[in-house]
């Protein structure tokens, strides 16, 4: 087995993934796993092949990596890859999408609207930012928060809109819900599919944003999570239904708010190529289960498929 660890990429997080790839190609090779690291936006896939590749670790985030593009490119190649297939990253990496199929199946997501000018935003913030509560403008297809504003006045709406718009994608407006920020990965393929251990985030001043995300020390993350324990249950078995309504296989992690008043929650979205980085969150959760680094790097590439 030769594993190509894919990273970089010509994406907004491209940085991240170059964190993600450093830290899955190092955990790989402390395991005496044969890998390599291979940057799409520098080299020809066709090289993957040509250089004797055969298995893919995708360590690239947002677009042309966790969008369905580069597994599409390793489906025509027949090289098996990380995480879900080509349709489930699709449609995973773009928002809206995300929750018509989660609507569809009666899963719970934020009240949203798409967007394409300042107008319909500041329309949007009249009917989605009722009771004093802010609204989220933010690109469909992006991760990290890029390009993402919480937008407590109208005034707002203007360089909100322009931000998101300006990463060159669709844009919507969501429902800010208040309570608390959790995130579950999932690991594993159809009936094997376990969700893992719940964390619960505070980031300092309540935004989990880009800074804190990756560069900050300061953002508590909670796991054991805190809730009660019937709760966390119940966000898991939630979980693990949106990761199954969106086709997804091997791994992925979804984001969720708590309402603090209702205790409902929400389904934000699923990463189908989450964040491997020292601050990230899969790993954090997954040694919470006694599942080590590299051994979350292993699993998730035994689990490789076409
Ligand atoms: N989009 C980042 C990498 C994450 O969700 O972890
Ligand atoms: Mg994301």
């Amino acid at each position: 087995e030769k594993v190509a660890v894919l990273m970089g990429g010509a994406s907004a997080e491209r940085e991240v993934s170059l964190m993600s790839g450093s830290g899955v190609l190092q955990a790989l090779q402390s395991l005496g796993v044969n890998a390599q690291a291979f940057d799409p936006s520098e080299r020809d896939m066709g090289a993957l092949k040509q250089e004797g590749f055969t298995r893919c670790f995708i360590a690239l985030h947002g677009r042309f990596g966790e969008d369905g593009t580069v597994q599409g490119a390793l489906e025509l190649l027949r090289i098996p890859y990380t995480g879900p297939g080509v349709m489930a990253s699709s449609i995973a990496i773009d928002k809206l999408m995300t929750k018509h199929i989660w609507l569809a199946d009666g899963l719970p997501t934020p009240a949203w609207k798409k967007v394409d000018s300042v107008a319909a935003t500041r329309v949007a913030f009249a009917e989605l930012a009722a009771a004093g509560q802010p609204m989220i403008v933010k690109p469909a297809r992006e991760g990290s928060t890029i390009g993402l504003t919480k937008v407590t006045s109208l005034e707002q709406c203007d360089a909100a809109f322009a931000l998101a718009a300006g990463t060159h994608d669709e844009v919507l407006c969501e429902q800010f819900i208040a309570g608390d920020e959790v995130t579950v990965p999932v690991l594993g393929t159809g009936a094997q599919a376990r969700a893992l251990p719940v964390i619960r985030i505070q980031a300092p001043d309540g935004n989990y944003d880009y800074q804190a995300k990756y560069f900050t020390n300061d953002t508590r993350y909670l796991v054991p999570c805190g809730l009660p324990e019937g709760e966390e249950a119940h966000i898991q078995q939630l979980v693990l239904q949106a990761f199954k309504s969106l086709g997804c296989r091997g791994w992925a992690r979804a984001d969720v708010m708590i309402d603090a008043t209702t205790r409902q929650p929400y389904l934000l979205e699923i990463n189908t190529s989450p964040g491997m980085t020292s601050h990230s969150l899969v790993p954090m959760s997954a040694k919470a289960a006694g599942i080590s680094y590299p051994e979350l790097c292993l699993q998730v590439l035994t689990l490789a498929s076409l």
